[in-house]
């Protein structure tokens, strides 16, 4: 979950017997480097290190500044002049500079978010050992995944928090919940199927291996934990009855993505036509977000959350893992 945890929280998942996750996509090579270091020297079992691998746009001035110009309100409010604010990308896609940085560490496991690299770089990955996973939120994605070369495909349903794993369309009418998109993905591919999307406890674990799954992906629900990353502003919004609304929106990247409404989101509309493309949204925002959270608010800040917050409490992430598997148990009473 990157910009909600680091290496702790991988760490503290895999030491409970799970598969913990360093999410790379913010990370400097610099940073990665340490994050893999800390791996790679605690990490008992397997872990995972994931990127994201989509397409840098071309920097289009006239959109950026269609976008300044949708800011401006808010821009005025805190007294920010637009033009002060330096443009930037914020998210750099997996490439061979970043797998340099990556190949001595040969992660036992690396997922992709938005597709798969390019076959060459993949090839790399491949060559260090390493299972490659990636997400589907539709059956052509997985199968896609699955003629591209992914060792395992993660069904992603419309609940979960977060970027849309989304690649082979922008059409956010193909996006479907969990329960009717595991099923499809494990009729239609031959891989191990991951689901994503709205599992915070072991009946909802039961539930996604009662259809199909392999194994299952938990997002919001480490999202309170001591070891995450999360702000004491995004922790509130997550244990507040404000979570229970949360939508999908372009606002923040310019991809969309499950998030808890704001003012933001409710004063522009979650999907707005002038975001820009992916990811260069975030850079128009940055000192808005600053203006408002330097007052204890969240106005322009992402609360990245999916639908089911049940399960998002403070407790150490052994708990909530330890939690989760039971719902690989069989449950008891069911043995013939
Ligand atoms: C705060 C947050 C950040 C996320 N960041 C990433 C990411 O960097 N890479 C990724 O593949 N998925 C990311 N996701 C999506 C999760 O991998 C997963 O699909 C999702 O959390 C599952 O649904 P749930 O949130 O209902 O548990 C993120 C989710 C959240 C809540």
């Amino acid at each position: 979950m990157a910009g909600a945890q680091g290496s702790a929280l991988a760490l503290a998942v895999c030491q409970a017997g799970g598969l913990g996750s360093l999410p790379a996509a913010m990370l400097s090579p610099q940073a990665l480097q340490a994050e893999l270091e800390v791996l790679r020297q605690q990490a008992a079992g397997p872990w995972n290190v994931n990127f994201f691998c989509h397409t840098p746009p071309e920097p289009d001035a006239a959109a950026e500044t269609r976008w300044r110009e949708a800011l401006q309100p808010f821009y005025a409010e805190a007294g920010i002049d637009p033009e002060s604010v330096p443009a930037g990308a914020g998210r750099v896609p997996f490439s061979h500079a970043v797998a340099d940085v990556v190949e001595p560490f040969a992660p036992p496991v690396v997922s992709f978010h938005f597709g798969l690299p390019a076959p060459d770089l993949l090839a790399r990955v491949k060559s260090w050992g390493s299972v490659v996973l990636s997400s589907a939120t539709t059956v052509e994605e997985a199968r896609w995944l699955e003629a591209h070369g992914a060792d395992a495909v993660i069904a992603q349903g419309l609940e979960a928090g977060g970027h849309r794993g989304m690649f082979l369309t922008a059409d956010l009418s193909t996006q479907l919940g969990s329960l009717a998109l595991l099923p499809q993905i494990v009729a239609a591919v031959d891989l191990p199927v991951i689901a994503a999307g709205g599992i915070a406890s072991a009946e909802g674990v039961r539930a996604a291996m009662a259809l199909g799954a392999a194994g299952v992906q938990v997002g919001t629900a480490y999202l309170c934990c001591p070891e995450a990353s999360t702000s004491a502003l995004h922790r509130q919004a997550l244990m507040s009855e404000a979570a229970r609304h949360t939508a999908l929106t372009t606002l923040f990247s310019g991809r969309p993505a499950r998030g808890i409404v704001n003012r933001l989101m409710q004063e522009l509309g979650p999907l707005h036509p002038a975001a820009p493309a992916f990811p260069l949204a975030t850079a128009a925002l940055a000192p808005l977000r600053a203006h408002f959270e330097a007052q204890g608010r969240s106005d322009c800040t992402p609360l990245w959350s999916g639908q089911n917050t049940s399960g998002c409490r403070p407790l150490p992430a052994a708990d909530i893992t330890a939690d989760l598997a039971r719902g690989f148990a069989q449950p008891s009473g069911s043995e013939s």
